[in-house]
């Protein structure tokens, strides 16, 4: 019996792995600049905290979640996204009674079941960000100016930023009591999905993809029209900020994301290439989720990248798997039990050092050492053992030199 990988997970093997660590080291270096930290959080989390913090109705809750119950009967879940979690461990922690502003960055796995394709995974990485005790405006802009030095850094081009303001508890709920009103009067129009959101939570009507739906919002006022005077310069201030950063970007009054926790700024950002799933990231503010989630009444803005949308649309250089490389090629009986030792000094004092487990012949040694993309090889056979001297061969000139012993490290090390 053979196992394949679950369904819409994948395995990095290198090559790629290491594709994925440069983009990861691009992240962090990034995320730096701006003073972010990293916060790691566990994979698994009570259930509830993702129904309480990303809405029952939210189509993640509903039927995306992997959850389970453990052997204690506790009800869990594997996260789906990296915001609630954060905001989490910002209360657990107490980080709010030393610091009034917390700036947080993450990487790691994820998990929605959904239905797999190109772009689309059921185990995925995002790398993101959360700056949690900051209601101004220049908290989005410098949130949004990261999300895209980001992805600019990581040598994507046309991109395409949308954004919107989803309004506040002033402004929202007239605008979705009129929304709500004009679904019930179509109700006969709309698919069997968009029937229940037009209850529950009727802005998930702006997602749905079903033709005859997409054309019917068309029609539907938008909620820029019911924006209080506070959203409309919250939104206003945003959008001057990003002018003055020269990050071009249009308004889209129909983005509602599709998690419940937004308020005002709510951001995308979509790249050529990607087909149907063409979101690289997006973002928002959530003022009431820190509060919804047992702790203080502080505001929060962030957003997240999917990775592997991003590593789907750039060509990262592929380094060989371990760069500068050298290999140590032993040949007959005492030689190879002279090279383990050899080896591991090499390797203490810094040099990345392979080599073949199997007695095999001088010639096979260094098809292996070129494969590997080594730039020296070491070559040690019974005459070398005997005068304890190495051959230190450079694979790029091709020039052989004799080197003592004692003298290997200090000569592998020279460029
Ligand atoms: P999200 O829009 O659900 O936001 O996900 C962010 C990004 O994760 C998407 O733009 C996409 O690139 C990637 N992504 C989502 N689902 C999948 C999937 N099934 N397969 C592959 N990639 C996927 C959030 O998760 C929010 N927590 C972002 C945020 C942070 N808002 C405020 N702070």
């Amino acid at each position: 019996m053979s196992f394949t990988a679950v369904k819409g997970m994948h395995d990095l093997l290198p090559p790629v792995s290491v594709a994925w660590t440069a983009v990861e080291a691009i992240a962090r270096r990034v995320a730096a600049r701006y003073g972010f930290g990293e916060v790691r959080t566990p994979i698994v989390e009570k259930t509830a905290l993702f129904v309480r913090g990303i809405g029952e109705a939210s189509a993640i809750v509903e039927k995306e979640m992997y959850v389970f119950a453990d052997q204690g009967d506790e009800q869990l879940a594997l996260r789906p996204e990296g915001t609630a979690p954060v905001v989490r461990a910002y209360i657990e922690s107490g980080a709010f009674q030393t610091d009034p502003l917390a700036k947080y960055f993450y990487l790691g796995p994820m998990f929605r079941r959904e239905r797999p394709q190109k772009g689309r995974y059921r185990q995925f990485a995002q790398f993101g960000v959360e700056v949690i005790g900051a209601a101004a405006p220049a908290a989005d802009i410098e949130v949004i100016a990261l999300l895209m030095r980001f992805l600019g850094d990581a040598g994507l081009a046309k991109l395409r930023l949308e954004i919107n303001s989803l309004g506040c508890a002033i402004c929202r709920p007239a605008y979705l009591q009129v929304l709500q009103r004009m679904l019930e009067k179509m109700r006969s129009e709309l698919c069997a999905d968009c029937q229940r959101r037009s209850e529950k939570n009727p802005l998930r009507i702006f997602d749905c993809k079903n033709p005859q739906c997409r054309h019917l919002v068309e029609d539907l006022p938008t909620i820029v029209e019911y924006w209080c005077p506070a959203c409309t310069a919250h939104f206003q201030a945003v959008r001057v900020g990003l002018d003055q950063l020269q990050i071009g970007h249009v308004l889209n009054p129909r983005i509602a994301r599709g998690l419940d926790y937004y308020v005002r700024t709510a951001f995308e950002v979509t790249a050529e290439g990607l087909g149907a799933q063409n979101a690289v990231g997006g973002g928002g503010r959530y003022d009431g989720l820190v509060k919804a989630l047992g702790g203080p009444e502080v505001p929060g803005v962030g957003f997240a990248v999917g990775l592997e949308r991003l590593l789907l649309l750039t060509e990262l250089p592929r380094p060989p798997i371990t760069p500068e490389l050298r290999f140590f090629a032993a040949i007959g009986e005492k030689a190879r039990a002279a090279a383990l030792p050899l080896i591991e000094h090499l390797r203490s004092a810094g040099i990345a050092m392979e080599w073949d487990y199997e007695d095999r012949s001088l010639k096979s040694q260094m098809r292996r050492a070129d494969k590997l993309g080594a730039a020296r090889v070491v070559i040690l056979g019974a005459d070398e053992w005997k005068k304890q001297k190495a051959i230190v061969r450079d694979m790029r000139t091709k020039e052989q030199t004799e080197v003592p012993f004692k003298e290997l490290a200090h000569a592998l090390t020279r460029t």
